[in-house]
């Protein structure tokens, strides 16, 4: 993952602060609310707008990205909740600490999301949960963009999964056209 990638995520921060809202994706919003809070990561957290959702349902949350712009930011707008700077791609995430471990359009090369999708897995401890959000694919497929079965993982059982027809009006910023939303137990 380069420096340009980061620079283009800081840009974008620099030119609309908060970029994607300050309410929650809906998405995590309806597959988190069976869960019991205990303590959570999100990577590629962005501003904090989920974190900061986590955080007043009850979780302790930790926010991780790249970029230092979102990373500022969500640490001025969220004080108290703990943001760290810092690439998910070459992360060291702790072994089977967390309770819940999510991403919300986390979208990279299928290459990358092997590496942090199971840096995720491997963070949450047996029995915790795993959410992901992001947009379905649209046509010709993006393989930034993975359907359900890509992210079938032997370690995680499907617990359920939701998807909706995108609302520029709850989740500004994105332009694609349908998302779906996946939690798993971690075996
Ligand atoms: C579409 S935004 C979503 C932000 C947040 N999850 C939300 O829903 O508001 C994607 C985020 O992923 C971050 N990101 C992309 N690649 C990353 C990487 N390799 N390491 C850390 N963060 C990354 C970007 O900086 C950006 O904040």
């Amino acid at each position: 993952m380069g420096t340009d990638h980061r620079e283009r995520w800081n840009e974008r921060y620099r030119a609309q602060p908060d970029r994607f809202g300050v309410q929650p994706s809906p998405l995590l919003r309806q597959l988190e609310q069976t869960l019991v809070p205990g303590e959570a990561l999100e990577l590629g957290c962005g501003e904090g707008r989920n974190c900061a959702f986590l955080a007043a349902r009850g979780w302790r949350v930790t926010g991780i990205d790249f970029s230092d712009v979102a990373v500022d930011r969500a640490r001025v707008n969220h004080p108290g909740l703990t943001f760290e700077c810092a690439d998910v791609t070459t992360l060291a995430t702790p072994t089977a600490r967390y309770d819940l471990g999510c991403v919300v359009y986390l979208h990279t090369s299928p290459e990358e999301r092997a590496v942090w999708f199971d840096g995720l897995i491997q963070a949450v401890r047996p029995g915790g949960h795993v959410i992901y959000v992001g947009h379905a694919p649209g046509e010709p497929p993006e393989p930034e963009r993975p359907t359900r079965q890509t992210l079938v993982h032997d370690m995680l059982v499907e617990v359920g999964w939701t998807e909706s027809a995108h609302d520029r009006d709850t989740e500004p910023g994105h332009r694609a056209r349908a998302d779906f939303g996946v939690i798993w137990r971690r075996r």
